[in-house]
């Protein structure tokens, strides 16, 4: 008796099983139904899917069956007409027929494959739904479009997309036409007559990297219809051709998930030129850029007042007058023809004879006058005309109207009474630009004067050199003389680094600069260049910012914006020197914020990524409102590798920001950015070096006892004892302290990316536990001495590892860090220290 009860539940398992195994085939006597048991169907990658969608915003309960990418529609069973009410099913009935019902039971759409043997129906990684008789395919919606085409689509004479009343036809001749109720051709593109062809079977087809080709026997290679504006970029990007509702034909690409699409190609550059675009009697114009549709004159109305695009209609027809009718004039109008056209005749008369014409001819609803030198008069008689109006536009058009006429409010169109007030305002514009460049001409002898009075020593040309170039954001070259001059002979130095001496300047425009002198610098000139040209592209607001250089002869120079604050080790670390300044709570952990996010910039975001390799307190720079600039990023590569050697031979203790892939063999990558920037935080937070031992820190390094205390809950022990308690955010200290130890892991892997470092900080990603960084060699004080020979080949190599393609280039490294030549220790490297 019990084995029922099992029975059924093991059934009811496998079914379940079953339903959600359900992927890419499904066998006859299947049925698609919203909030049915299956409510889709999805190839096998989950690229495209077939599912009830929803169409109409306004109203849930319309719903399409569609083939979807990422949620956009590529076809929709019935097309336009398939719109159906949430109780509708798509059926794969057992005959081999798909059909759409409605609620009523009403067929909608039908494949029409019944009782042709279809035992199948797949849904492809392409985005084909085929259905097969076996291996036989019998239909699909690759040869069945609506108002897509995918790649690996092909687009043949005697197939159609259609969007409303727009439809798109390839001809035998190898033209693409856009169609208006598929009489009207208002967009053909023809082969270059270059090509001599009689084509067999032409078929377009849109290559998956974004050309559209054309194919046939008789061409001895595809010819390109179109490019897509990003054709051969990107992965994971799905480019279709579509026809749009309002009768364009696009391209589109569309990033995999993302489920937004971008136009990458349009047929008609000028909307207003797609036929009927706006309806019955709607006049096509511009505002600003977008296309805009609206009436002629007061004397009509729009059809629906919500939907401008449904044209116009006159308040009283022609036949109801009860007057006379006349022709309402429009300038810089005209009434679409596209010939051969049956609607419309063409005449060859003048203005008021084709104003003439028209209102006397019964049929005849407007008249344009091209006057563009052909002298030619179209009279439209259908009942279906749309304007088009553009001041670029000669023509004058007429549209009969039952008298009197009104014209728009504000006249696009300038009658002769305005010439006046015209004249006048000319006048006025006319005195306006003088006075104008009169004060410009005042303003700049003015400041010609001021510039050459204050700085006489400066020779008009550098002036102009540095008002102009260095406003355009280009990096500037100076001459060594004029850094020389600047410089004071080099008497104001501000610091000194492993990359060399840094000095206080003031440029000709009175701007204050630092200058670093470079020292062990061998390349070429032209090499030099390049690397300057990467590190001034580098914009960002956490990064000190490159006004320029010099390379002359050895001389090799680089000019930064100066940075008033100094470095930030003056704000942390007592020294000797100079008592510490302490920041506040809240200035630090913008600091931390605003040091990771030029990190990131570094890393992720730049199109040259760039290892900084020497992330430590001595190169975070603070500007007047101690806003973080990350310093001497990209100089690693200018250093000669023959320096290396001589600078790798005195490592003496690595000062504890160097992460333990320097000194073990392995690639230096951004992680190990990541590394020195995580013992940066942990300073910021406690203010005291990581490396540091003491009798406070239980003997241990600075970091390992921070984690002992972490583990043990004990946060306010890390925290810099020299803040008040109230002052500190106890909660950011949390985050500080958790990301830093996330950054310092010993495995690279481990550690967060900067953008994700960024996100931790911010609050935005929540932060696991870190797990204990390990207590490795890196960092001890006593310091390791490294063989240097076998040391040099670990440099070789650096790759910046981000996300993006532009990423993943890695760059031979001709540098290491500062920090590693051993003499400076105190005050190592480049700080463009305070005035
Ligand atoms: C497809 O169906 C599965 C279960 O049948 C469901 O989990 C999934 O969300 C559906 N996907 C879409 C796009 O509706
Ligand atoms: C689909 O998945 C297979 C492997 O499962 C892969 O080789 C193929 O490239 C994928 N196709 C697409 C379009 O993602
Ligand atoms: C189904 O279609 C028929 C014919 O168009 C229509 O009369 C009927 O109202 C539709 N039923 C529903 C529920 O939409
Ligand atoms: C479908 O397959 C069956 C047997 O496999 C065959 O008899 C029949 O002719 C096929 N029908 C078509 C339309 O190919
Ligand atoms: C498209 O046409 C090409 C060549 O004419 C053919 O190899 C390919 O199989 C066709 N694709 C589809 C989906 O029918
Ligand atoms: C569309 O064309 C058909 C004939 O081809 C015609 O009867 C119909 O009036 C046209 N529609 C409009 C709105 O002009
Ligand atoms: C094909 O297009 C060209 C212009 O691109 C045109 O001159 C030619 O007449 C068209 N041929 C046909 C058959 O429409
Ligand atoms: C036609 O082809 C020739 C030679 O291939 C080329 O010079 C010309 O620009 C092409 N014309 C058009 C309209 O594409
Ligand atoms: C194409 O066909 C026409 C007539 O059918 C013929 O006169 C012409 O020479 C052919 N052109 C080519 C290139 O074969
Ligand atoms: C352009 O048209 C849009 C809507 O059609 C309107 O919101 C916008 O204000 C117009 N802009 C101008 C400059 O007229
Ligand atoms: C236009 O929209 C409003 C509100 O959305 C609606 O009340 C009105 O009936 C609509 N008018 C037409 C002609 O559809
Ligand atoms: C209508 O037109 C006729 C002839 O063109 C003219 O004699 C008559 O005065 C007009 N009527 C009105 C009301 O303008």
């Amino acid at each position: 008796m019990m084995m029922i009860p099992y029975f059924s539940l093991l059934l009811l398992l496998l079914s379940g099983l079953f339903c959600c195994l359900i992927s890419a085939s499904i066998s006859p006597g299947w049925t698609l139904r919203v909030g049915g048991p299956n409510t889709n169907l999805t190839s096998a990658n989950n690229t495209f899917s077939l599912s009830f969608i929803s169409v109409n915003s306004n109203n849930p309960s319309s719903v399409a069956a569609a083939i979807s990418y990422s949620g956009i529609p590529v076809w929709i069973a019935g097309g336009d007409d398939g719109v159906v009410d949430s109780n509708a099913a798509f059926e794969f009935r057992t005959d081999g027929n798909l059909r759409l019902v409605n609620g009523s039971g009403y067929v909608v759409w039908e494949s029409k494959t019944g009782n042709r043997g279809v035992t199948m129906a797949t849904l492809e990684d392409t985005g084909n739904f085929v259905l097969r008789n076996d291996s036989v395919m019998v239909w699909s919606t690759f040869d069945n479009p609506t108002d897509t085409i995918l790649p690996t689509q092909n687009f043949t004479m005697d197939k159609r997309l259609r969007s409303g009343s727009y439809s798109v036809v390839l001809l035998k001749s190898g033209n693409l036409t856009l169609r208006w109720n598929d009489t009207i051709v208002y967009w053909n593109q023809g082969l270059n007559s270059s090509i001599d062809a009689n084509l067999t079977a032409p078929s377009l087809s849109l290559q998956s990297i974004g050309l559209l080709s054309l194919y046939d026997l008789k061409l001895a290679q595809p010819v390109v219809v179109a490019y897509s504006s990003d054709y051969g970029e990107g992965t994971d990007v799905l480019r279709f051709l579509k026809l749009d509702s309002d009768g364009n034909l696009r391209i589109y690409s569309s990033v995999k998930g993302s489920g937004a699409s971008t136009e990458r190609w349009a047929a008609v550059l000028d909307q207003c030129q797609v036929f009927g675009w706006c309806g019955n009697m709607g006049i096509c114009s511009y505002n600003d850029t977008k296309p805009i549709c609206g009436c002629s004159s007061q004397n009509f109305e729009f059809v629906d007042p919500n939907d401008s695009r449904k044209g116009c209609k006159r308040k009283v027809e022609i036949e109801d007058c009860p007057g006379n009718s006349t022709m309402l004039q429009l300038e810089h109008t005209q009434f679409l023809t596209y010939l051969p056209e049956l609607s419309s005749q063409v005449f060859f008369v003048g203005i008021s004879g084709c104003r003439l014409n028209c209102l006397v001819g019964a049929s005849c609803v407007a008249s344009t006058s091209l006057a563009d030198g052909t002298g030619q008069c179209y009279l439209k008689v259908s009942d279906f005309v749309c304007g088009y109006q553009s001041p670029s536009l000669p023509s004058t058009s007429f549209v009969k109207v039952c008298s009197p006429e009104l014209p728009n409010s504000p006249p696009s169109s300038p009658s002769s009474t305005d010439t006046k007030t015209r004249g006048l305002r000319a006048w006025v514009v006319v005195v306006v630009v003088l006075v104008t460049l009169v004060g410009l001409v005042l303003l700049e002898s003015g400041l010609w004067w001021w510039c050459c009075r204050n700085s006489p020593n400066f020779g008009g040309f550098s002036a102009q050199y540095a008002l102009l170039e260095y406003a355009s954001g280009a990096p500037v070259q100076f001459s060594y003389k004029e850094l020389q001059r600047s410089t004071k002979g080099f008497k104001e130095k501000l610091g000194a680094g492993g990359f060399g001496a840094v000095y206080r300047g003031i440029l000709a425009n009175r701007t204050v600069v630092a200058v670093k002198q470079l020292e062990g610098i061998e390349q070429g000139e032209k090499q030099f260049r390049m690397e300057v040209a990467t590190i001034s592209s580098t914009h960002h607001l956490n990064l000190v910012r490159l006004i320029g250089f010099c390379s002359e002869g050895r001389h090799r120079l680089l000019v930064y914006e100066f940075m008033k604050n100094g470095s930030l080790d003056n704000f942390l670390f007592t020294t000797e020197e100079q008592p510490v300044r302490l920041l506040d709570w809240e200035a630090r952990f913008n600091i931390a914020l605003g040091t990771a996010r030029g990190i990131t910039y570094l890393h992720e975001e730049c199109r040259d990524c760039i290892v900084h390799c020497d992330i430590k307190p001595e190169n975070i720079l603070l500007d007047e409102n101690y806003s973080a600039k990350v310093s001497d990023f990209g100089l690693a590569k200018l250093i000669n590798p023959k320096d290396h050697r001589r600078t790798l031979t005195s490592v003496r203790g690595t000062r504890g920001y160097l992460a333990p892939e320097w000194l073990a063999n392995l690639p230096i990558t951004s992680k190990s950015d990541v590394y020195s920037y995580g013992m940066v935080l942990l300073e910021l937070v406690s203010g005291r070096r990581n490396f540091e031992v003491s009798a406070s820190t239980s003997h241990k390094k600075f970091s390992l006892w921070a984690y002992e205390e972490f583990e043990r809950g004990n946060i306010e022990n890390i925290v810099d004892r020299r803040l008040t308690e109230h002052d500190v955010d106890m909660e950011q200290a949390m985050r500080a302290v958790q990301v830093s130890f996330w950054c310092i892991q010993e495995q690279p892997s481990q550690r967060p990316m900067m953008g994700k470092v960024v996100q931790m900080l911010e609050g935005i990603t929540s932060i696991e536990k870190p797990p204990a960084p390990k207590a490795t060699t890196e960092g001890s004080v006593s310091g390791t001495s490294i063989n240097a020979s076998s040391s040099v080949s670990n440099f070789s190599t650096f790759a910046a590892s981000g996300p993006g393609p532009s990423s993943t280039s890695s760059f031979q490294a001709l540098g290491v860090p500062s920090s590693v030549s051993g003499r400076n220790i105190e005050r190592t490297s480049s700080s463009l220290l305070q005035n």
